[in-house]
């Protein structure tokens, strides 16, 4: 096992280590990970932190500020989420009570791009630990 200290710069060391914990884990993710989160993460991440997190979270796990007021259901816990791209992007774009869900899930589709929403997607995908 070399010393990669000299070779790597630390935010290239945390690339590594976030993808290695990602393989140990779920072989799936890591994959998911080098692929796509270079490209897309950054937005999705940028556009999750400021129109998602007040109610989701930073890390999508429900416990936004907001979450203090909204219950009966409270905000989604995201990391734990099933739901398949095709309802994300339903829910996200029409919101919670176009699909029978809260209607304190608020809809995006006037707001956001496609394109937008597709990098939120993507971003959600990421953050699942199921
Ligand atoms: C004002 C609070 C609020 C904001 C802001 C908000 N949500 Fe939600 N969201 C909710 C609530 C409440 C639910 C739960 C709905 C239910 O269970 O009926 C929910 C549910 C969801 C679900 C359904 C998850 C599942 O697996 O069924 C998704 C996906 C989601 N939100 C994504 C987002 C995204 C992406 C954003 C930002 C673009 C966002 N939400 C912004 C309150 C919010």
């Amino acid at each position: 096992m070399p010393p990669w200290k000299d070779e790597l710069t630390w935010s290239e060391l945390e690339a590594v280590t976030q993808f290695t914990q990602f393989l140990y884990f779920s072989p799936d993710k890591a994959y998911q990970y080098i692929s796509s989160a270079p490209k897309t993460t950054p937005t999705g991440q940028k556009l999750f932190i400021t129109r998602c997190s007040m109610c989701h979270g930073r890390y999508g796990e429900g416990n936004g500020r907001l979450a203090k007021v909204i219950r009966n259901p409270p905000p989604y816990n995201l990391t734990k989420s099933t739901a398949n791209r095709d309802y994300l992007q339903q829910i996200i774009t029409r919101g919670g009570a176009a699909m029978n869900r809260s209607k304190h899930m608020p809809p995006w589709g006037k707001e956001l791009t496609e394109t937008e929403i597709n990098a939120i997607i993507q971003y959600l995908l990421i953050l699942r630990t199921n």
